[in-house]
């Protein structure tokens, strides 16, 4: 095999002015047929969109518009059939189907270039494909939302330990807890509709940099491609890539909420703590030990969250310093943002499947829901609107405490003498705060985990969960 390539090369776009091709290192290093192929199908939507407005302008009659887009139609539907095949000389996806419209429309093929770049042809690309992905996450987020929205509610009442520092500090309802996801998801799907907002801007019309001078109208563009808008500068359309940066932001988020919640389910599945099991389909065996049950999903989950912060970081770093107009270090944006989609696509279903196969063990959080003083600020709080300064009340109930801890008991678990005998505002009334079901009840506002609450935030959380849902 020669260690050139030759300079005009039916699939390069750029021979004419060269005497030689370049060198194999040099193209193997450029080529990027094996990640951007994945955008065949906004590219070809692009240049059904071009096709008319070449038409609209004059460069192509009627019948040649309509043969270009029959054509274009073919095409696709090779990709489809995963049949289109590329070339070794095939630089980029854009070539590679300008190389194989001029095999199959002769000269007519080589029409479609006029007035248009790869420099807008990929910003519009990436775009498109971007629009679609986070379509595809919010979706995917909604069904991990409705997962927890159903266990949500076949647990309400379940009481479970709230942890700060991952000590016990208060008990709610397991309901509460698991809520929380829904609306960390709901942030993450906000997140991602922001973005495609702000992406779903047309820059097809922007040329290599500066537009071009055929006439071509970059609304019609927008129009064809049921894009919102028109990027207001050419420069700027091809020159920026912040919205894929805020795709990638959003899903590193995303990974980080879902890498927060394997590790939740890893801890929590343990024989320490022993509140969930996970499903028979969501879990895996050992080798080695025949009586391991582990949660090897959960950790992938868990782990992958690396890999997608690495993606962000990665086109961060790449487009940090880089002079406006197009560069070819841009080139850099397309496998992050791949990488980072399709990630998510797998993990997303695997983690719906996993929270929906969660069996709670409600014995085992009902006893740590009170364990280690669980009670104490109700106590405390208790005291308050008695009329003591919390300052104080924390101090008479720090005593209690220490107290119970050294008879080896809970704080139920001390006599009305012993109580009085540390403060007397501690009277029998006060072991009213020993019950779990009133603390939980008692924190009855709107954001509060007392069963009423709970039930509320149950409606709103099905309603923000069939909006992601669609
Ligand atoms: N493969 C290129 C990319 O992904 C397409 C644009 C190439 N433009 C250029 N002037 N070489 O960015």
């Amino acid at each position: 095999m020669s260690d050139q390539h030759d300079a005009t090369d039916a699939g390069r776009l750029w021979g004419g002015r060269f005497t030689a091709g370049p060198d194999a290192a040099a193209w193997a290093l450029g080529v990027s047929t094996s990640f951007d192929r994945h955008l065949w199908r906004q590219d070809l939507a692009g240049s059904a969109a071009h096709a008319h407005e070449l038409h609209r302008i004059g460069v192509l009659d009627a019948e040649e518009r309509d043969a270009m887009l029959a054509a274009l139609e073919r095409c696709a539907a090779l990709f489809e059939q995963d049949a289109f095949e590329f070339l070794p000389t095939d630089e980029d996806v854009h070539g590679a189907i300008e190389r194989w419209l001029v095999e199959e429309l002769g000269t007519l093929g080589g029409k479609l270039r006029a007035g248009r770049s790869r420099n807008d042809q990929i910003a519009s690309d990436l775009r498109l494909w971007c629009r679609d992905a986070c379509d595809d996450l919010i979706a995917l987020i909604g069904a991990l939302q409705a997962a927890f929205v159903e266990q949500a509610d076949a647990h309400l009442g379940w009481h479970a330990p709230g942890y700060t520092h991952l000590q016990r500090g208060q008990p709610v309802l397991l309901s509460h807890h698991l809520l929380a996801y829904v609306w960390m998801l709901d942030r993450d799907a906000g997140r991602l509709r922001d973005a495609r907002e702000r992406l779903d801007e047309s820059t097809l019309g922007s040329g290599a940099l500066a537009g071009q001078t055929l006439g071509l109208n970059p609304q019609a563009y927008a129009d064809h491609l049921g894009v919102a808008s028109v990027s207001p500068n050419s420069i700027d359309a091809v020159a920026s890539r912040d919205f894929a940066l805020e795709v990638l932001s959003a899903c590193a988020i995303l990974s980080v909420t879902l890498s927060r919640l394997g590790e939740e389910i890893v801890l929590w599945a343990t024989s320490e703590f022993a509140f969930v099991r996970v499903g028979d389909a969501y879990s895996t065996g050992s080798s080695i030990m025949p009586q391991k049950r582990n949660p090897d999903i959960a950790e992938l989950v868990r782990g992958k969250a690396g890999r997608v912060v690495g993606d962000l970081v990665s086109l961060l770093t790449t487009i940090k310093a880089l002079p406006l107009a197009y560069d070819r270090d841009l080139q850099e944006d397309k496998e992050p943002v791949f990488d980072a989609v399709g990630t998510l696509r797998l993990v997303l279903p695997a983690v719906t499947g996993t929270v929906a196969s969660l069996s709670f063990d409600r014995d085992r959080l009902a006893a740590a829901s009170v364990g280690g003083f669980a009670l104490a600020t109700d106590l405390a709080e208790e005291l308050v609107t008695r009329g003591m300064p919390f300052r104080d009340a924390h101090e008479v109930v720090g005593e209690v405490v220490r107290v119970a801890e050294e008879r080896g008991v809970d704080l139920d678990g001390l006599d009305p003498a012993e109580l009085s005998a540390i403060h007397p505002a501690l009277d029998a009334d006060v072991a009213a705060r020993f019950d779990p079901q009133q603390a939980i009840d008692r924190r009855d506002a709107v954001n509060g985990t007392a069963t009423a609450s709970v039930r509320a935030q149950l409606d709103r959380a099905r309603a923000a969960t069939a909006a992601n849902l669609g």
